[in-house]
């Protein structure tokens, strides 16, 4: 069967930052900066990044590349008769345990979208308090966050089916440089309001004292689940990219947009945070809860609602869109299903278990695994858990089941890109020992510390 493949490689690069750019770099990353003190989570994730995740994405596009079929089938192609293909099913496992709790945070965006385009936020003046009860009374209502879930689940579904060159690629062509243009607007209009430098010296000035394991180890979680590696996503879209291409370049790219992304979004609500005299210790509410009522409080903030919440909606879409693509991939290609079957057969599994998960935040709050409810349980469960066994074993398999000589021409497209070439060697002892036993030490440093 001829596969679809990306037509370009400013195609391929800009659905794989597509995927990697969301709810994680704009919702997640500022309000993990708060938990974590600031500047240090700052300057150890980036570390973290580029000196760990960089390698391990490296390592996915390697084997997606080199076996140009999915994440399940890659294993079997690579490592035929082996146990490697297990590692393939957690690959498909563990991105469509995301995406049902993944589309419930796009629901509240709709949500919140929905809400801006009203001027809901605006037109009369909502003290913090009142904000938070909305936030609240909404999340744990029954209809209203499922409808929005299914829609956007829906919506997800359907740029899917369109496939991968019409779909995903169109979207991500012209959608990605919108969203950046939007969230640097929005950085700006921040860094103009009176008090703000305050917001950039928790940003950037770190206090040393405060690294500690648990924030090396948030790091790390942060940098897999924003950059999607461990999760067999780059793995399969990798597969769709031309042999021509620079696996390296793409990848440093992508690391580099997905930075620039998280730290521009922390540009855009810490300083506005400080500005307002507000904690920047909310947590996962810190953007629900915080940035509507830094909207009331700023001139054009109706107008800068609304440009925000498209903003966020369309990095969750681009993000939800990949991850549905994994499975759609292993179901058409190992169960020979059409793509429109496949996408309605994962659509209806995350969308039954994104129901639950939602209503985990009401009716359902008394459901407790290990303490937590539904959806925050599945968030760590994945993050801590799944995603770092993904990274670990994805190196692992590259750096020493893989033969050296078929990493090293994936990587130098056969010896032609001098430039990756001099990487190689650096890179794959990254990839054979720093990363594993990095991941492993903060792994453990974390568990014995708690
Ligand atoms: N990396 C994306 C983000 O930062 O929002 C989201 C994501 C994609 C998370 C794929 C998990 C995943 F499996």
């Amino acid at each position: 069967m001829q596969r679809e493949n990306f037509g370009s490689q400013f195609g391929a690069i800009m659905a794989m930052t597509g995927s990697a750019v969301g709810l994680g770099n704009l919702w997640r990353f500022p309000y993990m900066v708060g938990v974590y003190g600031g500047a240090a989570f700052v300057l150890v994730y980036v570390i973290v990044v580029f000196l760990l995740c960089l390698p391990i994405l490296n390592s996915e596009m390697i084997a997606g590349r080199r076996s140009q079929t999915n994440a399940f089938g890659a294993f079997k192609v690579l490592a035929p008769g082996t146990k490697w293909k297990w590692v393939g099913a957690l690959m498909i496992f563990t991105p469509l345990v995301v995406l049902s709790y993944y589309s419930v945070i796009g629901g509240w965006s709709l949500e919140y979208l929905y809400k801006s385009v009203c001027f809901d936020f605006t037109s009369v003046a909502h003290t913090r308090q009142e904000l938070d009860s909305i936030f609240g009374n909404f999340i744990s209502s029954v209809w209203t966050p499922l409808i929005w879930h299914t829609v956007f689940l829906g919506v997800t579904a359907l740029i899917v089916v369109l496939g991968v060159k019409k779909g995903i690629e169109t979207f991500g062509k012209i959608m990605m440089p919108l969203l950046f243009l939007l969230v640097i607007l929005i950085a700006v209009r921040a860094a103009t309001l009176p008090g703000a430098g305050e917001g950039f010296a928790y940003l950037f000035k770190p206090d040393f004292s405060r690294i500690t394991p648990a924030v090396c180890a948030a790091a790390l979680g942060q940098g897999f689940f924003s950059l999607s590696v461990g999760f067999g996503i780059m793995l399969t879209y990798a597969s769709y990219m031309n042999r021509k291409d620079s696996i390296g370049k793409s990848s440093v790219l992508i690391a580099v947009s997905d930075t620039m992304f998280a730290l521009i979004a922390s540009c855009a609500i810490m300083p506005a945070v400080f500005a307002f005299g507000l904690s920047p210790e909310a947590g996962p509410s810190l953007l629900f809860e915080v940035l509507p009522f830094i909207f009331s409080q700023m001139p054009l903030g109706g107008v800068v609602a609304i440009l925000f919440f498209v903003a966020l909606l369309v990095a969750a879409l681009t993000s939800s869109v990949s991850i549905l693509e994994v499975g759609v991939a292993y179901l058409v290609e190992e169960k020979h299903l059409s793509r429109k079957f496949a996408a309605l057969i994962i659509f209806l599994g995350t969308w039954l278990v994104g129901i639950l998960c939602s209503l985990s935040f009401g009716p359902l709050s008394d459901m407790r695994i290990f303490g937590d409810i539904l959806f925050d349980f599945l968030d760590r469960f994945t993050s801590n858990i799944l995603m770092t066994l993904g990274a670990l074993l994805i190196v692992i398999f590259v750096g020493w089941k893989m033969n050296r000589d078929d990493v090293r021409n994936e990587f130098t497209n056969g010896g032609t890109l001098k430039g990756s070439g001099k990487l190689f060697g650096p890179m794959y002892l990254v990839i054979r020992y720093l990363a594993p036993i990095a991941i492993l030490v903060i792994m453990f440093s974390n568990i014995f510390a708690s």
